[in-house]
């Protein structure tokens, strides 16, 4: 029997993550019927945001690293279009699967679908509803390149029915007659699969950074609205470190390398006293099961970041979201995640209820049942497995 040759393309750590689930279903449970390539377009590159993910989550490393780094989003996306249709004309895969809503995922769509490759987007479906945000015109602009869209979330299938989607279409699908499913999160696979893990193997990060279980709160921020607008990252870190000496609780920092640029260079005063400050402990970005551990023995999560949000929902602490708007909307209707923007009273009255009063706040399983990555893969397979013999199926460019 030939193999379907599936082709991952990557390029932020997220996409790392969420492809390690992917790489994990196929090697325990579908080695024989699948061949795994991995693109990697470079647009992340220091080690902490890439490499110790390959290591970590044993997952099958890049075939191809397009090594593109960081630029001008247009400049970056069409260096990316023009490695990966290299790439694809030389390998032909059967398919092409993209994660999330980076600048990689849209360079993937472009190239793909350009070439008539079958695009399959995980994570499909998501909306802020803000087109300002480069990840939105990503998101929308994926969606409409695939063939078989899978949505994580009831709020995101029902975003594709809105634009059009529609759930009763029937093979063969393709770009104009696509297919879309209600799967679960790929995220959630993950994180089941890493707890204990985590437990077993990283334990001693809490000694490094001194801080007690369930007593320090995790921040993450990386979005470029609050790393490259000085004000905003401003308001945000001062007012976090004002919460943390008044009431003598530990915040935890793994920072994105573009928010420590930005302390570094625009905010030196306040880099200074955020260094000199005995509850604030600004560190480098740690690996998947470090942030799982953290993410599963903090109090409270503070954070800019999706992927953070919903993991914050799977250890069940309850989140502030340093944005206006958030594409996980089951979050916000549960009263567990709350939007603070950069608003220094919302931070403060969103931090103290949860202080005070988080003992009642539920987390329903809104995000599947941890089999994500073995549905998607089983469908693939169903679906593209059988014109395996027939190649010109999916490659129709020139
Ligand atoms: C990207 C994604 C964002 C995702 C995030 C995950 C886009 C438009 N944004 O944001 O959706 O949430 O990844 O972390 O695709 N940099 C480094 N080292 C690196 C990579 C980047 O220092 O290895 C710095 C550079 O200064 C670069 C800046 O970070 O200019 C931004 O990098 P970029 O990949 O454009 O966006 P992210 O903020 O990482
Ligand atoms: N993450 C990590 N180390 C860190 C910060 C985040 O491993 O120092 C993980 C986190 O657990 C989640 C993913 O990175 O799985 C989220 O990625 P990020 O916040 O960069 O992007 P987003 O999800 O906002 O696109």
């Amino acid at each position: 029997m030939s193999q379907l040759k599936l082709l991952n393309i990557v390029g932020a750590r997220p996409q790392i993550i969420k492809a390690s689930a992917i790489s994990r279903a196929v090697r325990l449970q579908f080695s024989e019927e699948i061949m795994e390539l991995t693109l990697h377009t470079g647009q992340h590159y220091d080690k902490e945001l890439s490499e110790v993910f390959f290591d970590e989550l044993e997952i099958h490393k890049p075939d191809y690293n397009l090594s593109v780094g960081s630029a001008r989003h247009g400049k970056q996306i069409s260096m990316m279009i023009t490695g990966i249709e290299d790439v694809l004309l030389k390998e032909k895969p059967d398919c092409v699967l993209l994660y999330g809503d980076t600048n990689s995922t849209l360079a993937g769509a472009i190239a793909a679908s350009k070439l008539r490759f079958p695009v399959i987007h995980i994570e499909a479906g998501l909306r802020s509803f803000n087109k300002s945000m480069p990840e939105e015109l990503n998101r929308i602009v994926s969606d409409h390149s695939s063939t078989l869209l899978f949505a994580p979330t009831n709020a995101a299938f029902k975003n594709l029915m809105n634009e059009g989607f529609r759930p009763e279409n029937s093979p063969p699908y393709t770009i104009d007659n696509p297919k879309i499913y209600l799967t679960g999160d790929i995220m959630y696979d993950n994180s089941l699969f890493f707890a204990e893990l985590a437990e077993r193997k990283k334990t001693s990060l809490l000694e490094q950074l001194s801080v007690d279980r369930e007593k320090f709160i995790l921040v993450t921020i990386h979005r470029d609205i609050n790393t490259d607008n000085i004000k905003r990252l401003e308001t945000i870190l001062s007012t976090l470190k004002s919460i943390a000496e008044e009431n003598s609780i530990t915040f935890v920092m793994p920072l994105h390398p573009r928010t420590t640029k930005s302390l570094k260079t625009s905010l030196k005063e306040l880099n200074e006293e955020l260094g000199l400050c005995k509850y604030i402990r600004m560190i480098p970005p740690v690996s998947y099961i470090e942030m799982t551990l953290l993410e599963k023995t903090c109090r409270m999560i503070i954070t800019d970041s999706g992927g953070v949000q919903k993991e914050s929902h799977f250890f069940k602490k309850p989140c502030i979201v340093l944005r206006k708007e958030t594409e996980w909307t089951e979050l916000i209707i549960n009263g567990t995640t709350k939007l603070a923007d950069a608003d220094p009273e919302k931070i403060r009255n969103e931090f103290y209820a949860f202080l005070y009063s988080d003992s009642g706040l539920e987390y329903p399983g809104f995000y599947g049942d941890g089999k994500a990555a073995e549905f998607i893969l089983r469908e693939i397979l169903f679906l593209f497995g059988e014109k395996l013999a027939d190649k010109n199926y999916q490659y129709q460019g020139s």
